[in-house]
Parts: C-alpha cells; structure tokens; sequence
C-alpha cells in the first residue's frame, strides 16, 4: 500500500474480535514505532509497553472507567493487543505527548498498511492515575508516564463499517 494510500484508509476502530494479532504483525508495527520522529532525538525517555493478555488491558480499562459515566465500557473495545507508550519527564513537558503523537500515529499508519485495525487511545492514562499499581502490574518502569497508546486487532462486523469523521481542519494560507 502507498503512504498516502494508508493515510487516506486510516480510521479509529472502536470494536474489535479477539482474534490476536501475529507476532510478526506486532513486530512490523513496533518496527514503524522505532523508526518515528522524537524530540531532541531522546530515544531513550520512551518505553513502549506491549499488553496481549486481555485481563490485563481489562484491569487498565476498569481503573479507567470506574467512577465516570463510562463505566462499565471498555476503552479498549475489546482489543487483543495494546501498545503503552510511556515517557520519562521532559526539559520541556509538551514533548512528551508531542513524541507520544509521533509515535502512535506511526504504529496507526503502519497498522493500516499492514491490515491490523486500529485506535489511538489515550484513554489509559486516567486508569494509571486512578490506579498507580498498574504501572507495576504491566511493567511499566520506575520514572516513565504513560502518555497515550495504540489498541490493535480485527474490527468487528459493525465496527469496520463505521466511515472516516468528517475531516474538518481549518487551514489558514498567506
Ligand atoms: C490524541 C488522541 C487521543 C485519542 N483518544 C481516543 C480515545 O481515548 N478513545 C477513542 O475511542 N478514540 C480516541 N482517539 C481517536 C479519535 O477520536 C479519532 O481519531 C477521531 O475521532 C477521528 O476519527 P478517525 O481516527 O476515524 O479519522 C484519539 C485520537 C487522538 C489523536
């Protein structure tokens, strides 16, 4: 598939089957992952953190949920794999999510490419805060944040029928 071709395709997956992805699916996409762009090049102040066992990704989703009106709901859709992308602290705090947005939306695109459905989730960061045992559980290590991450797997019927938002961007010229 073309870049643009993948970009253009590209759209957030909000129902998955349990079906896991292959390992050399999951490699390809963490590949891609190595390859972004991160500010400074401070390679080593992020950690990516893969999660396929499905009571594990629960307990993050309930961590996140219990208490709001999502309850209940599962912020990973049901996905088989996740992709944590942690951060240590930065000089500069935004470069943590501006390197965290590089980095998924890399693994989105190359996802894509490669015929693995997809989301960005950024939901998981409310259930390491409600529940900082977590980090721990899913072998986050001492220092790094989890900053955003990527839920991976097939769409469900319905889900992959689900068309692209409407794009809407403002785009300003001089
Ligand atoms: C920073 C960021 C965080 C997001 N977090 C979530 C999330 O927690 N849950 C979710 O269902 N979608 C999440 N999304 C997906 C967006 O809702 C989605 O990209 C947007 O609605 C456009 O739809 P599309 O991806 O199908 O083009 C996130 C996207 C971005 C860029």
């Amino acid at each position: 598939m073309e870049t643009l071709k993948a970009i253009e395709v590209r759209k957030s997956t909000r129902g998955f089957k349990p079906d896991p992805i292959s390992e050399e699916s999951l490699d390809i996409i963490l590949k891609a992952a190595n390859e972004a762009p991160v500010g400074m090049s401070a390679f080593d102040s992020i950690r990516l953190t893969v999660l396929r066992d499905a009571a594990l990704i629960a307990k993050i989703s309930d961590a996140a949920t219990t208490g709001s009106a999502r309850e209940g709901q599962d912020i990973y859709y049901g996905a088989s794999t996740v992709i944590i992308v942690s951060s240590k602290e930065q000089p500069v705090p935004e470069l943590t999510f501006a390197n965290a947005g590089c980095i998924v939306t890399t693994c989105l695109l190359a996802a894509t490419d490669i015929g693995i459905d997809n989301v960005y989730i950024f939901g998981c960061v409310a259930g390491f805060r409600n529940d900082p045992s977590l980090l721990a559980e899913v072998g986050i290590p001492e220092g790094f944040t989890p900053i955003s991450s990527v839920a991976l797997g097939y769409a469900t019927e319905g889900a992959a029928v689900v068309p692209k938002a409407k794009r809407q961007i403002g785009i300003n010229r001089r």
